[in-house]
């Protein structure tokens, strides 16, 4: 997987706003940039009002921008927008079926649009594993099945790529877990290309090779699931008795260990000594004014070593529990995103105003 992807989709610096009712503007894609690898399933976090749904508009055509650039199966929008319509199916803002016919005629009505015949109607039914429920009426549907008869519908063009306006809104978690094991059906049996948005960040982190994500409509993390975790610093976390002698042992070797409540009790997670002793073949006189934009490189590494750690704790007479390397989640990722994203929203508004 070494390869850079094939990328499908790329939005680049797409800008829309909308007039209010009250004649005002309010912007909705702010310089928006994404990309959609080919087979992956993409998910697009943010939260409400962000932009995601103004942004799968634009690239299905029912939303004009008003500058920036999105090109789709190698083709420019709008221009070449009904080459592209052939290749997508999409399901947002809740799919529109007749509650009173069954499931299996609201898709034969919809299917008709799309030439798809008895066989096609069939598959798609049982892909959303809604074969046995077919003949039942669409009113008596809960909203999950409600949500993958929808998905069904999309399905029904045969598409490539598949775009999911917050598919999983209101869902319970069995339901969410359902549309999961769908979307990454639909990723490996068939190939498909999904994107699938969200403001609910453990909705798709499971499922999503590629996360996008979005805040005031622009995209502040536009990058692969493995990547970012494989970036994302992971620490080392002591579950110990007596935190608060750990603590000052550590602290008296260099080390920073912050107290936290863990599952199990107390516990500390600990960060190498920052600019500690080096080793023993460091140079006797460390130059460190040589170059002042790197301070922020430090030679350690950025883990603190389990077996150093275990050894200082030992050698005192403080035997930990439990000794281990929690690796960065895509939440911790998110949540930096969304910090930094901020501070440097923050940082031009303090520089715009007085
Ligand atoms: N048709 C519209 N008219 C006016 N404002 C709109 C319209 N569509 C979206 N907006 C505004 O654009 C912003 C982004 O909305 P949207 O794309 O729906 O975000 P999301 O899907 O992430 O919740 C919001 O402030 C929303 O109120
Ligand atoms: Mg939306």
């Amino acid at each position: 997987m070494g390869d850079a992807p094939e990328i499908l989709v790329r939005f680049d610096q797409v800008h829309k706003s909308f007039r209010t009712s009250r004649g005002r503007r309010q912007v909705a894609l702010d310089g928006f940039s994404m990309s959609i690898p080919r087979g992956a399933v993409v998910g697009l976090l943010g939260p409400n009002g962000s932009g995601k749904t103004t942004a799968l508009k634009t690239l299905l055509g029912l939303v004009r921008p008003d500058r920036g650039t999105i090109t789709a199966f190698g083709r420019g929008l709008p221009a070449d927008q009904r080459f592209v319509a052939r290749r997508m199916g999409a399901l947002i803002e809740g799919p529109a079926f007749t509650g009173s016919l069954t499931g299996e005629h609201n898709l034969r009505l919809l299917g008709e649009l799309h030439g798809a015949d008895r066989s096609e109607i069939a598959d798609a039914l049982s892909l959303v594993g809604l074969d046995g429920a077919a003949r039942r009426s669409y009113s008596g549907y809960s909203l999950g099945m409600k949500q993958r008869l929808g998905v069904a519908a999309a399905l029904l063009s045969q598409p490539d790529l598949l775009v999911l306006d917050e598919p999983m809104n209101g869902l319970d978690p069995e339901a969410v877990r359902h549309m999961r094991e769908l979307l990454k059906r639909l990723r490996d049996e068939r190939g498909m290309t999904v994107v699938v948005s969200s403001h609910i960040l453990s909705e798709v982190e499971l499922v999503s090779d590629w996360v996008t994500i979005v805040r005031n409509g622009r995209v502040i993390c536009d990058a692969s699931v493995p990547e970012l975790l494989s970036q994302g610093t992971s620490r080392l976390v002591v579950r110990v008795h007596d935190a608060v002698t750990a603590q000052s042992v550590l602290a008296g070797h260099g080390y920073t260990a912050v107290p936290a409540t863990g599952p199990a009790g107390p516990e500390l997670q600990v960060a190498p000594p920052v600019s500690g002793p080096k080793g023993p073949n460091a140079p006797d006189a460390p130059d460190d004014s040589q170059d002042p934009d790197d301070s922020q490189d430090t030679d350690g590494p950025d883990t603190a070593d389990g077996s150093e750690v275990l050894k200082l704790l030992t050698d005192r007479a403080v035997y930990p529990r439990e000794l281990l390397v929690e690796s960065a989640s895509l939440e911790d990722i998110y949540v930096a995103a969304v910090r930094a994203a901020d501070a440097a929203a923050a940082q031009q508004e303090s520089r715009h105003g007085s």
